[in-house]
């Protein structure tokens, strides 16, 4: 009995321990749970702005893309196909920020006056530059400023930069063919899917439409065409408000044909090939298809003139830029009399679906 006492004591002894044991440790719990509570009421709005998403905050919308382009088809001293270019972007502040995130990657950048980039104010002073980065993993140039933008005022932005011509058929790239043993070089791009951030500077993502004022800078013996008609030796149209995935743009010295029914369609290639009537195929289709689809669709074509150029090597069957359409050469070229059917049904059903993307 005694003994039983005894252990009734120790386990009304243990109870008690168990008791302020768990006890403490519920205050503990919920002061900490306040204590975070109150830390993030005190958090401002999600970290949408960082460089570390991948998806651009929606602080700011592009207006106009002012950029110029020199391709060199010559390679330099290091054996390296190069580009310079420059851009301003106009740009308007829909939220207010302190940072200027605008996708880059692959390109070299000109400091001016120790950053990558210069900022001016179109309704008033641009805050000053504290710190502008490149980051890498998420293809940002971060340009880090010393106070907001204001809601509401435009801003242009411009950069100067360097990028390779290479092989890799993205962004602004080098196609390589031979004419007559000899080797020749056009400068021509693929922007689909985020590879325009390897051309220039620009907020590259679908929605996020804009004005492009494109000039290129190139040899006299050469062509340049974009997605707009020539202004001037170097300088094109403004295009119509779009998506940087579909800007293009070509320095070669391709010869034509062109139909002049309504829109004009013209239909680009090696000159060999277009000597040879090797695109006559592509334009006799092209026209009566696109006539199809204003009357299918009850929309003119918007734009003055739609090209489909032939481009040596190109991985893609097609790529739909607005009114500069690039085709796989060897998809693209067939001869009236002398190719197979279904290299010609290919070519139709090709030419079709792009220029289905007409608006
Ligand atoms: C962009 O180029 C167009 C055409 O040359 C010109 O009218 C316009 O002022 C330029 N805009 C900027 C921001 O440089
Ligand atoms: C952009 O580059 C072209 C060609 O080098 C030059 O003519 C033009 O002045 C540059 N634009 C600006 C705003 O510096
Ligand atoms: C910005 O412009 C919009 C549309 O005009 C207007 O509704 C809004 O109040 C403006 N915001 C500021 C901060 O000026
Ligand atoms: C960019 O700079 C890096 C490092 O200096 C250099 O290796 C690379 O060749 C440059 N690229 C271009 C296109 O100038
Ligand atoms: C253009 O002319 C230059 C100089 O005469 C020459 O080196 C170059 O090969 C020519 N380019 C083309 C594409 O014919
Ligand atoms: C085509 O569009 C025009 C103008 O937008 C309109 O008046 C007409 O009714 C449309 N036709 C058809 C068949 O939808």
């Amino acid at each position: 009995m005694g003994n039983a006492l005894h252990v009734r004591k120790r386990v009304a002894l243990a109870s008690l321990v168990t008791a302020v044991v768990v006890i403490v440790v519920i205050i503990a719990l919920s002061v900490s749970l306040t204590q975070e509570k109150s830390r993030n009421a005190g958090m401002a709005e999600p970290t949408v702005s960082a460089p570390d998403h991948y998806r651009l905050p929606d602080t700011i919308t592009p207006i106009s893309y002012n950029v110029t382009f020199w391709p060199r088809l010559e390679p330099d001293d290091n054996d390296l196909y190069l580009f310079t270019g420059n851009c301003t972007v106009v740009f308007k502040c829909t939220r207010e920020t302190d940072l200027i995130l605008i996708h880059s990657i692959e390109l070299n950048f000109t400091l001016l006056d120790g950053f990558h980039a210069r900022l001016t104010g179109l309704n008033g002073p641009a805050p000053s530059l504290k710190k502008t980065w490149l980051e890498d993993r998420t293809e940002y140039l971060v340009v880090q400023l010393d106070g907001p933008l204001q809601v509401n005022s435009s801003y242009e932005l411009f950069t100067e930069f360097v990028g390779e011509l290479s092989l890799t058929q993205q962004g602004f790239y080098r196609s390589v063919y031979t004419e007559d043993g000899v080797e020749k070089v056009i400068a021509t791009t693929q922007m689909q899917p985020t590879h325009a951030r390897k051309a220039f500077p620009c907020f590259d993502e679908p929605a996020l439409k804009a004005v492009f004022h494109v000039t290129l800078i190139h040899p006299q013996n050469t062509t340049a065409l974009s997605n707009s008609l020539a202004s001037g030796r170097t300088s094109f149209e403004p295009t119509k408000i779009m998506s940087t995935y579909l800007l293009a743009f070509v320095v070669c010295d391709f010869g034509h044909i062109k139909t002049e029914t309504g829109s004009s369609i013209r239909v680009w290639a090696n000159k060999k090939a277009i000597d040879k009537g090797k695109g006559n195929y592509a334009l006799e289709k092209a026209t009566p298809i696109l006539a199809f689809y204003e009357k299918y669709y009850n929309i003119s074509y918007p734009l003055k003139k739609s090209d489909q150029i032939a481009i040596p090597g190109f991985v893609f069957p097609a790529m739909e830029n607005w009114g500069l359409i690039t085709y796989r050469e060897s998809t693209f070229l067939q001869d009236l009399h002398e190719s197979f059917y279904e290299d010609k049904e290919m070519l139709v059903d090709m030419v079709s679906h792009e220029l289905a993307h007409m608006v």
